[in-house]
């Protein structure tokens, strides 16, 4: 995820691009840069950090501009840097490129374009573009059909906006799977990847749908499709209070991070071929070697983990010990050398789980990490790294992340298993399919975000809740469980389904809500025992399934090991609404942070 800002108009526009900019910090925050006319042509400042250190030097150079493309970027190719940052050039420097998305198809671009003699400056996905739009412009001279042209040849998702030195005052867009809307103003236009960019300036906004391309100039915007045929779009006026507008119009970020689930797992999986070398970097030989997997995290990244030893064992027949990494930082281990260590982080930067990873590598270890920041310490101390493409994740409680953690786990468990021959070519490809359509099925489930706020205005005012789940949505319970502690500050607890007999039921009391995760497969009519142990005392069972059941919360079947996956959205969406019903400051909870830096 990455902000977009662009500007054409009568207007000097170095405040807007620059207000615009640090509005949609929330975005990505690694660099910044503008591309801005000038009389000469197009000029370029970058800086690595936050808007803020762009705007130094965008003062200093006492820039004024009438059109301008800037970007703040959450790094996904490349690490941040001031080459990396956006944006891009073509050989000459009169081409000028700002994109959010990914470019599946750039390391084929990129290669085709170094062969006709193309210089790339950056590790990015995202200069390819530019360097297209330069090569259709050998063919013609008009900067639009150039960039229409050189659009059709992109892959992936884009948000894509162009600046030409020979078209003063034209800006190009297109998009696919990434958001851009346009701002109308008088005798201007503004464009974001969203709209709290320009809500100070204009209310009016357009938004663009998946295959439109548009020319912005001062005075018009005209919006075609790749076939090159004339679109309408309505322009929309936005009611949004400018305050809350950076939230996407909804009350916290978390609640926001919560629905941004579909965009950020699709991303991520955009990500993950169905092929060992290409989606983790381990090569198929290095795969078959491996005998077992120590998967080490904290808190939810922990739990993340969890749920991927039973996916792994299930598919890939392989051994897994997941440990919490402050305790298994302390454990006299005798380490399998041919076991890979799998480090799951959202930040990058937990001190515990480094320093677990430290002491694998210590022992000859191959690592490999599940981050979501680009370049962070536990990244560059790994062996292989694979990305959550979550964008940042500014809620305290993790939620988008957890489900793209998931999502890359899965992708390794059904790759090893293919590899290590437990899972046929058949059952992999079905299996691989199913796992593609993940993330219209999180939209699916957020569906029902009505019903599990009604669920928890009955529940609310209880001070003690319990989750229950077996096998791979075990980890699921203890997730919901702390989702629900840590904003709601209420004593909730998790459980294997089997044990609360073993002693936890003896806390359940009349009225006391139990959530019982039950998926269809082979543990649910044990599953559904559990509940009526609990129900029989009186518990307020929530049940949440994938087969209809009466009063339950269904969500889309799957197969059980994709179950948690979306068992976890209604977990999130009852801790939430609990936590709000009881006015707690959701986003910032007492006395977490959100990246543990100390051990
Ligand atoms: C999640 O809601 C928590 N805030 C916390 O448990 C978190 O998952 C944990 O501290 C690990 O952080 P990391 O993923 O950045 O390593």
């Amino acid at each position: 995820m990455c902000g977009i800002v662009g500007y054409t108009g009568g207007k000097d526009c170095v405040d807007i691009i620059i207000d615009g900019l640090k509005k949609l910090e929330y975005r990505g925050y690694d660099s910044a840069g503008i591309a801005f006319e000038e009389d000469k042509g197009i000029d370029i400042l970058k800086a690595v950090g936050r808007v803020d250190n762009l705007e130094k030097l965008v003062r200093a150079g006492k820039v004024k501009s009438h059109c301008a493309i800037a970007h703040t970027r959450w790094a996904t190719h490349g690490k941040p840097s001031v080459l990396n940052s956006h944006p891009h050039c073509d050989c000459k420097g009169e081409v000028a490129i700002v994109h959010n998305g990914i470019i599946e198809n750039y390391d084929e671009l990129k290669k085709e374009l170094s062969s006709k003699g193309h210089k790339f400056a950056s590790e990015t996905d995202s200069e390819a573009a530019a360097h297209l739009i330069e090569e259709e412009l050998k063919k013609q001279k008009d900067f639009f059909k150039a960039f229409a042209s050189a659009v059709k040849k992109l892959k992936g998702a884009y948000a894509l906006a162009a600046t030409y030195k020979n078209a003063p005052g034209v800006i190009c867009v297109a998009k696919k799977q990434s958001p851009l809307v346009i701002g109308q103003g008088k005798g201007e236009y503004y464009l974001a990847s969203d709209v709290p960019a320009f809500l100070n300036h204009t209310n009016k906004a357009i938004f663009l749908e998946d295959g439109d391309l548009a020319k912005i100039t001062c005075g018009a915007c005209e919006i075609y499709n790749l076939a090159g045929v004339k679109q309408s779009r309505k322009v929309n006026v936005i009611k949004w209070n400018p305050a809350t507008a950076q939230k996407g119009g909804y009350k916290h970020f978390m609640i926001k991070e919560i629905f941004d689930q579909p965009q950020a797992t699709k991303d991520t999986i955009s990500t993950l071929p169905p092929d060992i070398k290409k989606a983790f970097g381990i090569t198929p030989a290095a795969a078959r070697k491996i005998k077992g997997l120590y998967i080490v995290a904290c808190g939810t990244a922990y739990h993340a983990g969890l749920c991927a030893k039973y996916v792994i064992e299930h598919f890939a027949k392989l051994p897994v010990e997941v440990e919490t990494a402050s305790e298994f930082k302390y454990r006299s281990i005798n380490f399998q050398k041919d076991w890979l260590f799998i480090a799951v982080s959202q930040s990058g930067e937990t001190a515990d789980t480094l320093a677990a990873l430290n002491n694998a590598k210590q022992a000859g270890l191959k690592a490999l990490s599940i981050c979501n920041v680009v370049g962070s310490t536990i990244t560059r101390a790994s062996d292989y790294t694979v990305y959550t493409h979550c964008g940042p994740e500014i809620s305290v409680a993790s939620t988008k992340a957890f489900t793209s953690q998931l999502a890359v786990l899965y992708s390794f468990a059904l790759n090893i298993a293919k590899e290590q021959g437990s899972l046929a070519k058949t059952a992999f490809d079905k299996l691989y399919k199913e796992f593609k359509n993940l993330p219209s099925l999180i939209e699916q489930t957020l569906k029902d975000a009505q019903q599990i706020k009604k669920l928890a205005k009955a529940v609310y005012k209880s001070n003690s809740y319990i989750f229950l789940g077996r096998n791979a949505a075990f980890p699921i319970a203890l997730e919901g469980a702390l989702k629900l502690k840590e904003i709601s500050y209420l004593h909730a607890e998790g459980f294997a389904g089997g044990e609360i007999k073993h002693g936890p039921i003896a806390i359940i009391d009349k009225g006391m809500p139990v959530v019982a995760l039950a998926p269809k497969g082979e543990l649910y009519e044990k599953m559904l025992s559990s509940c009526q142990e609990v129900g029989a005392r009186g518990a307020k069972l929530i049940t949440v399934t994938n087969t209809p059941l009466k009063g339950a919360v269904e969500v889309p079947y799957t197969n059980e090991y994709l179950f948690p996956i979306l068992a976890v959205v209604p977990l999130q969406l009852l801790a939430y609404y609990v936590s709000d019903l009881r006015g707690r400051e959701i986003d910032r909870p007492r006395n977490l942070a959100k990246s543990v830096t100390v051990e």
